[in-house]
């Protein structure tokens, strides 16, 4: 079996994780979490007292943590300096400043070099998911793929994994974090122009990783 790279690129809410997990899990893939990544460099800037609204403190900052990612799809992990950080990245309070930090060309630049570094070395190949893959992270990859979905059906599902949290409340935080990601200067949200689109609105969690294997297989 010939070592395959895909990217899985797309805003949040429409299924990328549960997808590129699966879908590595069962080719025998890696499995990278880009967005795990920038808010774990998002986490040790608010622990280390930096401000991130100063993009200037926050890009001096971009490369003292040590940020180390495993890439088994059925036990992803992430560590920064060494400590677990899987739980501590998902709070409210990083989610709702990772914009902020990810649009820092120093931190990108920094992340980026990781993630070709960690894609490399990947040797039965790797799924890839995050928000600029495609287009900047590896613009060779041999299978692109565009996850998209209505903003109702990304913020049901974001609230239905944030227990307890409202679906308004969760659709409007989805909604601004999207803009900032997509309008930002450096390697934004996009859609490279050879990217497959999936529209997940109506689909199930299992139709959209049998169509991501589909295509895979077709490249194989
Ligand atoms: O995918 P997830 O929602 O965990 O991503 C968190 C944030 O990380 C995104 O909102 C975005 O600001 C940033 N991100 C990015 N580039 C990527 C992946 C994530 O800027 N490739």
């Amino acid at each position: 079996v010939e070592s395959v790279i895909v990217a899985i690129d797309g805003p949040s809410g429409t299924g990328k994780s549960s997808t590129s997990k699966a879908v590595a899990a069962k080719l025998g893939l890696s499995y990278l979490d880009t967005g795990a990544q920038y808010r774990a460099i998002t986490w040790w800037m608010i622990t280390n007292g930096v401000d991130v609204a100063d993009a200037d403190a926050v890009a001096s900052a971009a490369g003292k943590p040590a940020i180390v990612s495993g890439t088994d799809p059925s036990h992803p992990t992430i560590t920064v300096d060494g400590l677990d950080a899987s739980g501590p990245i998902r709070t409210q309070d990083v989610t709702s400043k990772v914009s902020a930090v990810s649009a820092v060309p120093e931190v990108r630049e920094r992340i980026t070099e990781l993630q070709r570094t960690i894609a490399a070395s990947a040797v039965q190949g790797i799924v890839v998911e995050g928000r600029d893959i495609g287009t900047t992270v590896l613009p060779d990859a041999d299978l692109k793929i565009f996850l998209t979905a209505s903003p109702e059906a990304r913020a049901a599902r974001r609230s239905g994994e944030l227990k307890g949290a409202d679906v308004h409340t969760t659709r409007e935080a989805l909604i601004k974090r999207d803009a900032a990601d997509s309008s930002r200067k450096t390697s934004p949200l996009a859609k490279a122009d050879d990217a497959v689109e999936v529209d997940t609105t109506d689909l199930t969690l299992q139709q959209v990783i049998e169509c991501v294997v589909t295509l895979i297989e077709e490249k194989r």
